[in-house]
């Protein structure tokens, strides 16, 4: 039997570069500073250069960075801020820590973004009752960008901010250009199995202009503009200096590793494309050109789990992202502060018990997605 192929596997590249990795924790343990600094300083420039946008600022994770956000927006305390449901649920969790009242919004089930048909539904039903919505934030699931043309145009129309979660989409392009730079600003988680993945938790946003940015760096700690004196109530969410002298030296690999994915996505499109059963997410086209922080396809509700189980005695390693979607969650369900499109999230709730995550990252080669997809086929022959 093969080796078995894990469906992520961090580790593999840090074993990789471990010579570099520890040069670069040393040159922080010399003599600091232990907090901000010189490192995350440089990490700042080296991804907003990377991502071509003007500004980023560090930050503790992903989470933080999308409150970080709400919290520069300045939106009166409890409003409404819609989100899809079909999400990392940290997406909802930045919502309710800053303040506001999530509204969750149907996806579309073969890009897995947004849908504007449903995120418009919501935006005229709050208006209707005098209760707008006064935030969007459009998560670039598993790599693959919203639709950015649509829900800017909604934005646009209904003067609210449109506010971008790339923490699946590192290098994500949408007309030729990175996202993160289509929004106001944009959070980005750098959790360890990301595309562009710390050791540790670590998160970075980007902006458009240097006001935005010098209040983020207000907000991420204490609110201070000169040290030990808050202007105005912040948090403390520092990006680590350890972890921005790792993501340098991961950062100039990126774009290869991301390259690499999209090769892995290509030998799965071509081994499963005549499968009846197995449906495949979207992949690139005029507009989009995903990363593939996830590929995700879908099985017949009935089948999944047991091709799942199969797929693990054969030696491939799957996971679901996700379980649940956060409207479904004991911590959201019912809540009266939690609203949904008034038309429901039916494409949200039909495709979650028949998504699969297949391996994907750097750490696996092309051969073992040949394998994978053959491996699939044998699960799904075998449980019908
Ligand atoms: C879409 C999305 N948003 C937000 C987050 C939150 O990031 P973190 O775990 O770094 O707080 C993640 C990562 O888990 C994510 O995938």
């Amino acid at each position: 039997m093969p080796d078995f192929i894990p469906q992520c596997n961090p580790a593999a590249l840090v074993e990789e570069l471990r010579s570099e990795i520890d040069a670069a924790i040393a040159r922080v343990l010399q003599g600091g500073p232990y907090i901000l600094g010189p490192e995350v300083e440089a990490f700042e420039a080296e991804w907003a250069k990377w991502s071509g946008v003007a500004h980023a600022v560090g930050c503790a994770n992903g989470t933080d960075a999308l409150e970080l956000i709400l919290r520069s927006l300045d939106r009166p305390v409890g409003s409404r801020v819609l989100a899809p449901s079909h999400t990392a649920v940290a997406t909802i969790a930045a919502i309710v820590r800053s303040g506001h009242r999530p509204m969750l919004a149907d996806v579309d089930p073969y890009t897995y973004g947004l849908d504007p048909a449903s995120v418009a539904r919501c935006l005229e039903a709050a208006k209707a009752e005098g209760d707008p919505v006064r935030a969007l934030i459009a998560v670039h699931l598993y790599g693959h960008p919203v639709d950015l043309d649509a829900l800017q145009e909604l934005c646009n129309s209904y003067g609210i901010p449109l506010v971008e979660d790339g923490s699946q989409a590192h290098g994500t392009r949408w007309r030729g250009q990175r996202v993160g730079s289509f929004g106001v600003a944009a959070g980005f988680s750098l959790y360890p199995t990301k595309n562009l993945g710390a050791l540790g938790d670590a998160g970075v946003i980007t902006c458009l202009s240097s006001e935005h940015a010098a209040r983020l760096k207000r907000l991420r700690q204490y609110g201070w503009e000169q040290p030990a004196i808050s202007e105005e109530p912040g948090v403390n969410s520092r990006l680590d200096p350890l972890q921005a002298a790792i993501l340098r030296v991961k950062l100039p690999l990126l774009e290869a590793h991301n390259r690499h994915r999209q090769a892995i996505a290509a030998v799965y499109r071509e081994q499963l494309m005549g499968q009846a059963t197995v449906k495949l997410p979207a992949g690139a086209d005029e507009r989009a050109e995903p990363v593939y922080h996830q590929f995700v396809v879908q099985l017949p509700e009935p089948q999944r789990d047991a091709v799942r189980a199969r797929l693990a005695e054969l030696g491939v390693g799957t996971l679901l992202h996700y379980p649940q979607a956060a409207h479904q969650m004991p911590a959201y369900r019912g809540q009266a502060w939690v609203e949904l499109d008034p038309a429901g999230l039916p494409a949200t709730e039909a495709l979650l018990p028949r998504i699969l995550s297949l391996p994907m990252g750097p750490h696996m080669s092309l051969d073992q997605a040949a394998q994978v997809a053959e491996m699939l086929v044998q699960a799904i022959e075998g449980t019908r």
